[in-house]
């Protein structure tokens, strides 16, 4: 599996002769599996044509912060949302400055200040730039708001100097830009992840399920594993790939569901329950297919088991996170979940939005323990997922 498969890349292009690197940067990019959009300030469209960068990324190129028709298509603030890492390179001492000062001046500043993403930054600049004390702290000072710098190389610049300030070659910053996503949170863990609806047949060609998609489970697998843990991923219907490294057992019912949980949960340190489960199934499921008649009809259902709370019950040791799709009241019913079903942490999500939880890409959500509630604004599943992992892990330790 490559290294950047998935991953959202935002690439900002600033103004330096580098920028004509930036080109095959995003080859690099997409050949280890990322999707690229390329943003550019002005200046970098003196050094290489958007149409460049267009042919290349297949995307068109986004230079304006007032572009009512960007806007119209993916707005700036959209643009933010969608990127798992906003990588800026090259970025001259320009840019790096403007950054550090929270300028909001072009898109790609904007963009910057409005992302929830991974920021990375490849600097190039004439190496008397790149060592005067001013760029010096502002590089301080985005380190320390973490921000990624990569490089810069040292050698023979385009000026005729030599010495640190080349922007890194492009195969080097993709190999940093995948180790960005690798983090050792939970390395030597077992996580069984569930996702996806439940399905309950009522005869041999119909059946009662929900609008789940899976994307948030998907997610939380891709990250947890993201995270160096040892991923089970037990999935109903859905129509996603399986997330690199993740084992993958496919489930119909909540009743296969819960037979799957129980034996994987077995040694597993952790269990995130994202399946939308069926509460109910038809007490008795037809053989034949059920004949309309003139009459309405009754399906008798009864009740399902509860999933999450019978792997809670039956593994004191694991660490289990559950999950609670609302559409009113949604922090009080959820804390009310996380205690019924002796839990010890619930994520909240509204599901009554049409533009976050069920069938969408991103989610909006809350984390609820016993003694702390933390909220995540809206965000990319795929980013909301790494920050949840993130979260449980240092509210784990405490
Ligand atoms: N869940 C489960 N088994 C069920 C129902 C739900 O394991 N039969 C889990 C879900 O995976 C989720 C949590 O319980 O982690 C809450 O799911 P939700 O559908 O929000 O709650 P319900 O218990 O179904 O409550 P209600 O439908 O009354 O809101």
């Amino acid at each position: 599996m490559s290294s950047l498969s998935n991953k959202r890349i935002i690439l900002g292009v600033t103004g330096g002769i580098a920028a004509y690197k930036s080109a095959e940067l995003v080859r690099r990019l997409q050949d280890a599996g990322a999707e690229v959009r390329v943003v550019m300030t002005h200046a970098a469209t003196e050094f290489v044509r958007p149409l460049t960068m267009q042919a290349l990324s297949g995307h068109q190129i986004h230079t304006e912060l007032l572009d009512s028709d960007a806007e119209a298509g993916m707005g700036h603030i959209e643009l933010a949302r969608w990127a798992d890492l906003l990588l800026i390179a090259p970025a001259s001492a320009d840019f790096i400055a403007n950054m550090v000062h929270g300028r909001a001046d072009s898109l790609l500043a904007t963009i910057y200040l409005a992302t929830p993403a991974k920021v990375a930054v490849a600097p190039a600049m004439n190496q008397a730039m790149w060592a005067h004390p001013a760029s010096m702290d502002n590089i301080a000072t985005l380190r320390q708001r973490n921000v990624n710098v990569i490089g810069p190389d040292d050698g023979i610049q385009a000026c005729g100097d030599t010495g640190p300030g080349r922007m890194e070659q492009p195969d080097t910053i993709v190999t940093t830009v995948g180790s960005l996503f690798a983090n050792g949170l939970l390395a030597g863990k077992k996580v069984v992840v569930t996702a996806g609806p439940t399905r309950e047949a009522l005869d041999p060609v119909r059946y009662i399920s929900n609008h789940s998609s899976g994307k948030m489970g998907y997610a939380l697998a891709e990250a947890a594993s993201e995270a160096g843990a040892q991923v089970i991923l037990i999935s109903g219907p859905v129509n996603l790939a399986i997330p690199p490294n993740c084992q993958l057992v496919s489930v119909l019912s909540a009743g296969e569901l819960l037979e799957a949980s129980l034996e994987a949960a077995d040694g597993a340190d952790i269990f995130i329950a994202a399946a939308a489960v069926a509460d109910y199934r038809a007490k008795a499921i037809a053989a034949q297919k059920i004949k309309k008649q003139d009459a309405g009809m009754t399906i008798q259902l009864e009740r399902n088991p509860d999933v999450v709370s019978t792997v809670a019950a039956a593994n004191s040791a694991l660490f289990v996170l559950g999950f609670a799709a609302e559409t009113e009241n949604v922090e009080a019913h959820a804390r009310d979940k996380l205690k019924r079903k002796k839990l010890d942490a619930i994520i909240a999500n509204d599901v009554s939005r049409d533009d976050v939880g069920f069938d969408t890409d991103n989610n909006e959500a809350c984390w609820i323990d016993a003694d702390s509630t933390k909220t995540f604004s809206k965000r990319s599943k795929t980013q909301l997922a790494r920050d949840i992992i993130e979260h449980m892990v240092h509210r784990q330790s405490l």
